[in-house]
């Protein structure tokens, strides 16, 4: 068991990283302070992992919400369902809420956690690569709307994230290298021993060999921390952590909630962002060319969507929550291993970007 800290001040917490953790009680209980505990899942993690995590909570109050699979249920009527199971139990602000599954069910749970009677603890369990590595650290909760992806949410931490990374094995290939994409982010963004250590290990990760995918996520969670600890509510250097993703939501947001998953769309939305970065001379071409090579071996697509247009880029990263006085803020490399946050670009280099992208094959 490997154990790392997100340094938040009086918000700090623990994330454990291990096998089977979630038939040892103590990572979950000593974080939990009252009596009543909420589950919240959806219907495909529930009958894999939902009575070994109830059988840890033996002796509390425990009521489980599980919620219907997928992206497209990440919206505000979702979350009600978790209000309205809360309410019906009479739980009180002293209630916990334990979000089994995957970044979906995280981040719903989370914004569940932030709003019921102004907010109440929370614990992650993140059961996809995705989530053990990006989403269930740092806080960042929320839902999407029919205009962008998620437009709706709230900062709140968790009061312990527990990675059991036994829960991959019924992963699915895809949704492994979804969770690869946002890998790969930590070793382009700032950590490019990372990235060399990825190139040298990727075809073991594709095959889930326990210590290879125990290290990727343990750098993965430990990148990530140290970012959120830098800037907690996304002031200035968090913004490197959503490297891809304005070109990404608006893959997502285009093509329908869930028919590119988000580490498919975030995959091509890096690839899209280093190719900008190439046009502005803040890397070289030969690093666009490794990153393809990398995405592909993870088994993840390295060019838009074949219907989606330049126009259709534009229109949807101007609703980026990195729009800021009509502005487009991106985030760019220079070079791999070290990422900016920059509006240092004309739209004109930008729709170049996109009408080369625009016009390339996706598919792996
Ligand atoms: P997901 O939650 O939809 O899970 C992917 C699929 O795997 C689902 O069908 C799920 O039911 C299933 N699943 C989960 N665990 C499983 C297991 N152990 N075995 C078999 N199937 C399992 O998707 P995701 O990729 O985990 O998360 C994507 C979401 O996370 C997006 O909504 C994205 O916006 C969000 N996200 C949030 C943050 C953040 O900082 N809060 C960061 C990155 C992504
Ligand atoms: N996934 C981006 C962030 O957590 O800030």
């Amino acid at each position: 068991m490997h154990k790392l800290n997100v340094d938040l001040g009086e918000r700090s917490y623990p994330i454990f990283i291990g096998e089977a953790l979630l038939t040892h009680p103590e990572y979950l209980t000593s974080y939990i302070s009252g009596n009543q505990v909420a589950i919240v899942t959806n219907d495909v993690v529930a009958p894999l992992y939902l009575d070994l995590l109830k059988k840890s909570l033996a002796g509390y109050n425990v009521i489980t919400e599980v919620l219907p699979d997928g992206e497209v249920f990440k919206s505000l009527a979702t979350v009600e369902r978790i209000f309205d199971r809360l309410l019906s139990a009479r739980f009180t602000r002293k209630a916990t809420l334990i979000a089994l599954g995957g970044g979906v069910v995280g981040d719903m749970t989370g914004f569940a956690a932030a709003c019921y009677q102004r907010g109440i603890d929370f614990i992650q369990v993140p059961t996809t690569l995705l989530s053990q590595v990006d989403s269930s650290v740092g806080g960042k909760t929320g839902v999407n709307h029919t205009l962008g992806k998620n437009m709706i949410g709230a900062f709140h931490q968790p009061n312990v994230v527990v990675i059991d990374t036994e829960t991959l094995s019924t992963l699915p290939d895809r949704e492994l290298s979804a969770g690869l994409a946002e890998v790969i982010k930590y070793g382009l963004i700032h950590d490019e021993p990372f990235y060399r250590w990825l190139q040298e290990h990727m075809d073991g990760l594709r095959e889930r060999v326990p210590d290879l995918l125990a290290y990727a996520i343990r750098q993965s969670c430990l990148d990530k921390a140290k970012v959120v600890a830098a800037d907690e509510k996304e002031s200035g250097i968090r913004a490197i952590l959503n490297l891809g993703h304005t070109f990404g939501h608006a893959i997502e947001t285009h093509m329908g909630y869930g028919n590119w998953l988000h580490g498919e769309a975030v995959a091509a939305g890096m690839v899209m962002a280093i190719n900008l970065s190439a046009r502005l001379g803040l890397c070289s071409p030969h690093e666009q060319t490794t990153l393809v090579a990398l995405l592909k071996r993870a088994g993840l697509p390295v060019a838009p969507p074949a219907e989606m247009t330049p126009d259709d880029f534009l229109e949807l990263m101007l609703v980026d929550k990195k729009v800021i006085d009509g502005r487009l803020r991106l985030v760019l490399l220079k070079g791999v291993g070290n990422a900016v946050v920059t509006e240092d670009f004309e739209q004109t280099q930008l729709v170049h970007c996109l009408d080369e992208m625009c016009g390339m094959e996706s598919v792996v």
